[in-house]
């Protein structure tokens, strides 16, 4: 159970269980929480379908929970939501081309299994909820910042099934259920598994193999961007925050306004950190349809203590240094075991993985 503070509204959870702890963002998550809720029961639960792709480090990061599940959030096992005060949910299909190569098992994992996921949760007595939904909800938004009461609208099959996931969470939060929807900027930073299929980690990654930054598009495209350290930071603060504070249902966007970047700056801001480094931009670019800079003005409100603190540069300093602890140097990372799309498109082909992303073979869940 958690605690209650006299006089204070928020609940301190002390049972969390993280799902999609094994991915990019969940390590950092749980290294943070492990050390601002020492004695918190931390648990995991994720299919491991990125178990193996660690990166620079010389220990397994789940050795850091009290307890890791290996299963799937569309059929969570029963014994993982038992007690549980708080729920962060970060299992899920994370980008646009694994959404759009798996449409299916993208609106089933990131839609109905994240509302089912809730509700089950709630009805074992949790108290709160974090999801982490995206910016990306926002599309094509280049005229003034976005807010949360900005018109929303998503233009992938990953956008849609986060702006689906906020609508059945929002019918599910209640006084004692209280749901944060963390609608985050690109995460960039060093990770235990690190993923180059972010645009601040590619170009690092491009600056240190090549010593070249190759922009996909023509670079004029605005994108907000947050350290995953200040992720964590934010996740944090969701798990202890009550209903009285924001809202039932709160979907929040989540970074900095001062890290609305366009894609050419941040390339430029590359090479200047890094020396050496050209940046050029390919000949079939084409304008990137995606493009939004947010306003994050009610996260500032809310969680004043929990704001971002990552500069860019230090951003670019983290990447570099994690690449050179892990000895990178492989021009052709674009299609490496680094993008989640080749590693789920490699499980796919040798049989391991079936088109609706789920292991073949019904896999058992194991508690470890
Ligand atoms: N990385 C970003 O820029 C970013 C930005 C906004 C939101 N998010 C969201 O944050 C979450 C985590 O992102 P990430 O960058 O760590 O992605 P990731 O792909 O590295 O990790 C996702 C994890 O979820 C697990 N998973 C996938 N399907 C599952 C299922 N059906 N059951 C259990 N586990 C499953 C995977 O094995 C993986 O460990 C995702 O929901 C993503 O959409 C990420």
């Amino acid at each position: 159970m958690g605690i209650r503070h006299p006089g204070l509204e928020a609940l301190v959870a002390v049972r969390i269980l993280v799902t999609g702890n094994m991915g990019y963002i969940g390590p950092v998550v749980v290294e943070h929480l492990r050390a601002v809720r020492a004695d918190a029961h931390l648990a995991g639960l994720d299919t491991g379908f990125f178990a193996h792709c660690l990166t620079g480090t010389s220990q397994l990061p789940e050795r850091r929970l009290d307890c890791q599940w290996f299963g799937d959030v569309r059929h969570a096992p029963s014994g993982s939501l038992e007690g549980v005060d708080s729920v962060v949910h970060l299992a899920g299909v994370s980008n646009d081309p694994i959404g759009t190569t798996y449409e299916d098992a993208t609106f089933d994992v990131n839609h109905r299994a994240t509302i089912e996921l809730a509700r089950t949760a709630k009805d074992a007595g949790a108290r709160t909820f974090v999801f982490a939904s995206s910016c990306s909800v926002y599309g094509l938004a280049e005229e003034g910042l976005r807010t949360e009461e900005s018109e929303t609208a998503p233009l992938t099959a990953y956008a849609k099934s986060k702006l689906l996931a906020e609508e059945g969470l929002a019918d599910l939060a209640d006084d004692s259920f209280a749901v944060t929807s963390l609608r985050f900027a690109t995460a960039c930073g060093m990770s235990d598994r690190l993923r180059l299929d972010l645009v601040l980690n590619d170009f690092v990654a491009g600056a240190h193999a090549i010593r070249e930054i190759t922009l996909l598009s023509d670079g004029t495209p605005w994108r907000p961007l947050i350290h995953v350290r200040d992720m964590a930071r934010a996740i944090d603060w969701a798990i202890d925050r009550a209903a009285g504070h924001g809202g039932a249902f709160l979907a929040l966007n989540t970074g900095s306004d001062g890290w609305n970047y366009q894609i050419r700056q941040l390339a430029e801001e590359v090479a200047r950190v890094v020396p050496g480094v050209e940046v050029s931009v390919r000949e079939d670019a084409a304008p990137d349809a995606r493009s939004y800079k947010v306003g994050f003005g009610r996260f500032r409100e809310l969680a004043p203590e929990h704001q971002p603190q990552v500069s860019l540069a230090e951003a670019i300093e983290d990447i570099s240094a994690g690449l050179e602890r892990m000895g990178f140097s492989d021009p052709g990372f674009r299609s490496s075991a680094l993008v989640r799309l080749r590693v789920l498109n490699d499980l796919r082909g040798s049989g391991l993985v079936t088109d609706e992303l789920e292991w073949a073979g019904a896999a058992e869940t194991v508690r470890g």
